[in-house]
């Protein structure tokens, strides 16, 4: 029987070794990771913070699918840790010749590369590879499919833990395309996990997900009932690129008044609610552009985050690595 990947991404010791998904990642490694994260926050306008605990450590970002954020984080992470960071350029490389993406890794093997950053469009892919990869080499999900990001996960629990770390008091509400988010998967996950109060999914009926992927949450098709008072709400773009068909999904302006993140909807929410988004943001779709540039918005602090996330990661495989 195969491992499913929450432990899969263990070791025979119980430490990290991948990190595929943040099922199966208790409360206790979520915290060490986001205080580890917090350490690398430095003040805006200052150095970003730098260490050399991944000197001589090679990491390959492969994107099978297109990202700015998340390659370009894990780019900088890597490099600010003293890694040798090579960014695979996918459209030029010989996987456009009909080279296996097992083969690929191999390759990227044989040249030391010792940490695979991978983001691919299907499902099972980055456990996949860690199944095959050498016994010394991790693997790290950058977004799989519909079904996991886990450091967009991270990066959004250490920015709401910011906002307010009291998780079992606070409303989380996630509004716009949940039936093929990925990050509202992951994030779900690591919510629960630290006990969050309420987890509201919003979404018209036809980007509804299936309720069984998401225990222990309340799915709404309304925006009124769906952020009734809620402390934090995030927006989601329609992942366009995993719908086939489109039937259904209300137009640009239909859309924007019944599930838009704006200045209206979000009087529903508490006063002092944070907006949240994962980006790409598509101004005026799911989210009003004057919002998004507001003081209610942490969405450059996600951003923010993000690097610090992927380095204090980054940071702990590698010391697993060099203790094998
Ligand atoms: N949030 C996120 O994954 O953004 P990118 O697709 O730009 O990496």
């Amino acid at each position: 029987m195969k491992q499913d990947d929450a432990t899969l991404q263990f070791d025979e010791n119980g430490n990290l070794r991948h990190l595929l998904s943040l099922k199966g990642i208790d409360a206790t490694l979520l915290t060490d990771l986001l205080d580890a994260a917090e350490g690398y926050l430095t003040t805006p306008g200052a150095l970003p913070a730098r260490s050399q605990s991944l000197a001589g450590r090679t990491i390959g970002n492969l994107f099978f699918e297109p990202s700015t954020r998340t390659r370009a984080s894990f780019d900088l992470a890597g490099r600010r840790l003293g890694a040798d960071v090579l960014n695979l350029d996918v459209n030029t490389s010989s996987r456009k010749k009909g080279e296996s993406i097992l083969d690929t890794i191999y390759t990227l093997e044989a040249m030391q590369v010792d940490i695979m950053v991978v983001r691919d469009a299907s499902d099972g892919v980055p456990a996949y590879i860690a199944r095959n990869v050498k016994d010394h080499v991790s693997v790290l999900n950058a977004g799989e499919s519909d079904i996991s990001h886990p450091t967009q996960g991270l990066l959004d629990l250490l920015t709401i833990r910011q906002h307010n770390p009291d998780f079992k008091n606070l409303v989380v509400a996630i509004v716009g395309d949940i039936q093929h988010s990925r990050v509202a998967m992951s994030a779900s996950e690591a919510l629960q996990t630290m006990g969050v109060g309420e987890l509201r999914l919003i979404s018209p009926p036809a980007l509804a997900p299936d309720s069984s992927r998401f225990p222990g949450t309340r799915i709404a098709d309304n925006l009124k009932d769906g952020l009734k008072d809620a402390d934090v709400v995030m927006a989601l773009r329609i992942q366009r690129e995993r719908i086939g068909n489109l039937d259904g999904v209300p137009g640009i302006d239909e859309y924007f008044a019944n599930f838009g993140v704006s200045h209206e909807s979000m009087k529903y929410a508490k006063p002092d609610a944070i907006v949240m988004h994962p980006g790409p943001m598509n101004r005026g779709i799911e989210i009003e552009g004057s919002l998004a540039d507001g003081p209610s918005s942490v969405v450059t602090k996600q951003v923010t985050n993000g690097v610090a996330v992927r380095m204090a990661v980054l940071d702990r495989i590698g010391k697993i690595m060099s203790a094998r």
